[in-house]
């Protein structure tokens, strides 16, 4: 456990270069090695969870290589995995675990995925569920009629289904495309809201029959992929996010954030933080790329309240803890709707987050029953300094780093080495930008 002390800032200066997207890194690690060729994966995050995907793959028996920022995946076809000896560990990643499910569910083997303590409380019979429509045979762990890891599943054989998600998830509607590749016929998904779309941005690229109309999408099954050449992945709005807020709340500041995701499903941040008056100004890149990407100026500004409506929340959800803080700084009242899913995060980021943000003075509620939960922030004149915890959750501690910089006083955050899950750079990127109160 490392402990962190935030000191309050008088601004945040210069520029920001950020790791690779740890969304599109999964998906671009994943469809290179169910393609034919050699993948060269450029700005690739080294974080934890992706390393996981490199690591899951590599088990499953396909080449990859590492060298500087670049990943090279060896991919041999819908069907060069081989069965792993022992059981496939994922650490925490719960991308990692609800794609390659997909994944195996195509595998006419046998295979057992394993986890660490994090995520082997997170549900998983949302992608068990359609899996075994499509013809996947999985053993899960059963708790008051959810399912858990550790699974098994043996896969093989497998036909397409038009299935529609209760739940908007991205990490659901990927699992469902990428068995989609090995079923008979097509596979339609629909989802209840648009969630983000790198799975069909990175299926097109390499090649598969996939279609989008609205929320639906459909991939055509037992269709070689293709690899496409270098694939230069954008820098991770997500972790964009912390530096939008700090840049906003922390008076005196302006920070140029370079190349970074602009992809409307994942841009919500954006749209929320410009909504509540921040300075933000997007200059994004020209011609074509599988992914738009961009750079954002943002200064120091004031805030005002808003209302996040539901519809809003896939497009944002794990950037939820940061625009909490940001709330925490609007001159009115912030609701944000309908964020029953940020429960079965890392952590139940409702509960780190309301807990932390009222031990520095927010005042935060949550109301409304399961299905339409929100969290209502009401003005209380800023933060004020205090020791809070991480719950071992990476944006939990990023999105208190941020609140701490803004505070009055000194904060202390009392574990901080789960940053390394998503963003390991993420307090040197911090004291690049640095000017402490004099
Ligand atoms: C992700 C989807 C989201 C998000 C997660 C990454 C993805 O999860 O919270 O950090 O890469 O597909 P859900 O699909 O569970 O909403």
């Amino acid at each position: 456990m490392k402990p962190f002390a935030v000191k309050p800032l008088s601004g945040l200066q210069g520029e920001v270069f950020l790791p690779g997207d740890k969304s599109i890194a999964h998906r671009a690690v994943m469809c290179g090695a169910l393609s034919f060729g050699k993948t060269r994966i450029d700005n690739f995050p080294a974080n934890q969870d992706c390393l996981a995907t490199v690591a899951a793959f590599k088990k499953l028996g396909i080449r990859i290589i590492k060298t500087g920022n670049s990943v090279t995946v060896f991919g041999k076809g819908l069907h060069g995995l081989r069965m792993p000896r022992g059981p496939v560990f994922l650490g925490e990643s719960g991308t990692t675990c609800r794609l390659i499910l997909g994944v195996l569910a195509g595998q006419d083997f046998q295979t057992v995925l394993t986890a660490g303590r994090s995520l082997k409380q997170r549900p998983m019979l949302r992608v068990t569920k359609p899996l075994r429509l499509m013809g996947a045979v999985i053993k899960a762990r059963h708790k008051d009629r959810e399912e858990y890891l550790p699974v098994a599943i043996q896969g093989g054989d497998l036909r397409g289904i038009t299935y529609r998600m209760p739940v908007a998830s991205a990490q659901v509607k990927s699992a469902i495309l990428l068995a989609g590749l090995y079923s008979s016929g097509t596979t339609s998904v629909t989802e209840p809201l648009l969630t983000r779309d790198h799975t069909e941005r990175m299926l097109r690229l390499f090649k598969a029959g996939i279609k989008s109309e609205q929320n639906t999408i459909s991939v055509t099954g037992q269709r070689q992929l293709a690899a496409p050449g270098p694939i230069n992945v954008p820098g991770d709005i997500s972790s964009a996010a912390f530096f939008l807020v700090a840049a906003t709340v922390v008076s005196g500041s302006r920070v140029l954030i370079k190349n970074v995701t602009l992809n409307p499903t994942r841009s919500g941040v954006i749209n929320v933080l410009k909504r509540m008056g921040a300075d933000i100004k997007l200059r994004r890149k020209k011609g074509f790329a599988f992914e738009p990407s961009g750079d954002i100026l943002v200064k120091s500004s004031g805030l005002k309240g808003t209302v996040v409506k539901s519809k809003e929340i896939p497009g944002l959800i794990d950037e939820l803890p940061v625009l909490m803080v940001a709330a925490c700084f609007a001159n009115g009242r912030t609701v944000f709707d309908g964020v029953g899913e940020l429960r079965v995060k890392e952590t139940d980021r409702v509960r780190s987050m309301a807990q932390n943000l009222k031990k520095m003075g927010a005042d935060i509620k949550v109301a409304g029953g399961r299905g339409s939960e929100r969290i209502i922030v009401s003005p209380n004149a800023g933060l004020r300094g205090a020791k809070v915890r991480s719950f071992g959750d990476h944006r939990t501690a990023m999105s208190m780093i941020v609140a701490g910089l803004a505070a009055s006083k000194g904060s202390v955050i009392d574990d901080v080495d789960c940053i390394n899950k998503s963003f390991p750079d993420f307090l040197k990127s911090l004291e690049a930008l640095k000017a402490p109160r004099g």
